[in-house]
């Protein structure tokens, strides 16, 4: 939620997150937590999922980073 990355359209990235965790039966499984500036605004948009950061996230490509994450850090 810092003012670099929420200028370059984290509240699109935001609503794609909440949009795929809804379909997908996850909103009650993660939390959304909104953080102030990771102080790598160059890199920006960023996300941290756990403390795995992605960096120039964008709405098209936050489902895919999601997914990564989920492939490689939960049971099946
Ligand atoms: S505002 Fe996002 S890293 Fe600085």
């Amino acid at each position: 939620m810092g003012s670099s990355c929420f200028s370059r359209g984290n509240k699109k990235t935001l609503q794609a997150v909440q949009k795929y965790l809804g379909n997908m039966g996850l909103s009650a499984k993660i939390s959304i937590v909104g953080s102030h500036c990771l102080d790598k605004c160059v890199h920006g948009p960023i996300i941290k999922i756990n403390n795995i950061r992605y960096t120039q996230v964008d709405e098209f490509n936050v489902i895919g980073f999601i997914e990564s994450f989920l492939e490689t850090h939960l049971d099946k």
